[in-house]
């Protein structure tokens, strides 16, 4: 099947060969071809350029862009997209003044997560799964990770993983498998280190032999797992082939990146507390720090010092940390404009933070991220928009027309 779409605005995140990811200053560039064509071939970009160069040769389908513009699909690396039921009530607490921290200790939280996701069953999450996952495609969503982490036992955490697995046969864009059981501690353990023990000689041979994850994480921070309880954890999920994508400095420093990079993670996620000595732990690494805009937003804590990584010639990658009790919204349209508004990142930073460093957040580099010969036709078709800076700057809209995954339209799929 092939497909050309032609007559678009701008063509943007162009490349011959697509940089693995991009840092620093390169990260205010994304290169783009105006007045462009792009043809696909069985869901993969087969060729693009000027309109002025479009040889006329047979498609199957041609598809008049009318001056819209297109871009990769986003690529989120950060969410935990399979849970139960919403946190609405908590989110009224800390209006009326309590922090996260306070909800946590009195049930709520992540324990408030894992007994309802305890309580349903595997069909049932899997079904509102689907159905957001439906919702985050439509705003542009191309690539995405989805963490367990609200089982905390065997079974439970398998059904998450379950779901995970089933979402990747049902849906074509690429879905990554994190496993989190090291979210909370339980409370069938009154002990942490007994808890990241069964975590350990338990539940990972399990799951790693069931193959149900490609990624291992930890909740690192005070209250939740201490460094070396990371380091036990990350270094039995090596032995597995899983490498770490880790939750570090939500709300403290404790060493969690140093650790980290140790261990060679592939990312270091939130991030919102930056000491200088771990900002020198990153810039001797090949480890990528993500920001998540969208939980700073909704609990009110600092964004991510993102400004001042990628002045430190830093890469960064954005993702929306989708999940009922920090950040209930998948929507990375929004994480661009408080990435823009908030961490003052302009929107090609933001872009390349969302596009291809994203991608490299989740191993799909090679795959996804860029406008490049050979690489999925995984696109966002916007509405008819000037510059990028259109996309940022109506904070709250979707300015998408259209969204294709492995060169389908999800428009036409609908329909
Ligand atoms: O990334 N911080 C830890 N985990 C999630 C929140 C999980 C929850 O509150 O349910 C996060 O923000
Ligand atoms: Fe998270």
């Amino acid at each position: 099947m092939t497909t050309l779409l032609y007559n678009i605005g701008h063509l943007y995140q162009t490349y011959e060969k697509a940089p693995l990811l991009v840092r620093g200053k390169e990260m205010s560039k994304v290169p783009f071809i105006q007045n462009a064509y792009l043809s696909i071939n069985n869901g993969l970009i087969e060729d693009f350029g000027s309109m002025t160069e479009l040889k006329s040769f047979p498609f199957d389908q041609s598809v008049d862009l009318s001056h819209k513009s297109i871009l990769p699909a986003w690529c989120d690396s950060h969410t935990h997209l399979v849970y139960a039921k919403d946190r609405a009530d908590e989110f009224v607490d800390r209006i009326q003044g309590l922090t996260y921290q306070e909800i946590a200790a009195k049930g709520g939280g992540i324990l408030n997560s894992a007994k309802t996701l305890r309580e349903t069953s595997e069909e049932a999450l899997f079904e509102s799964a689907k159905l957001r996952l439906n919702k985050l495609i439509e705003m542009g969503t191309g690539a995405i990770e989805i963490k367990s982490g609200y089982g905390l036992d065997l079974d439970s955490e398998i059904k998450m993983l379950q779901v995970i697995q089933r979402l990747k046969s049902h849906f074509s864009l690429p879905i990554k498998a994190t496993f989190l059981a090291a979210h909370a501690v339980p409370n069938e353990f009154s002990n942490t280190e007994d808890y990241v023990t069964h975590i350990v000689e338990v539940m990972l041979p399990v799951v790693a032999e069931k193959g149900l994850a490609d990624y291992i994480d930890v909740f690192c921070e005070k209250g939740y797992f201490d460094v070396n309880q990371m380091e036990r954890i990350l270094k039995a999920g090596a032995q597995y082939g899983l490498k770490p994508k880790v939750h570090v400095n939500q709300f403290s420093s404790i060493g969690g990146i140093k650790a980290a990079v140790r261990q060679n993670a592939v990312s270091v996620d939130h991030l919102e507390v930056l000491t200088p000595d771990d900002l020198d732990q990153l810039k001797q690494s090949n480890t990528i720090p993500v920001a998540l805009p969208a939980c700073s937003f909704f609990l009110g804590i600092p964004y991510t010092p993102g400004r001042l990584i990628i002045d430190n010639d830093l890469p960064l990658a954005l993702a929306s940390d989708f999940n009922p009790g920090s950040a209930p919204s998948g929507n990375l349209n929004l994480v661009l404009s408080l990435a823009c508004i908030k961490m003052k990142l302009t929107p090609e930073e933001a872009i390349n933070a969302l596009t291809i460093n994203g991608a490299l957040a989740m191993g799909l580099e090679h795959t996804h991220g860029t406008i490049t010969r050979g690489k999925k036709a995984n696109l966002i078709v916007t509405e008819c928009i000037d510059s990028l800076a259109d996309l940022a700057y109506n904070f709250g809209e979707v300015k998408i027309a259209d969204v294709y995954i492995n060169g389908i339209s999800t428009n036409n799929s609908k329909a």
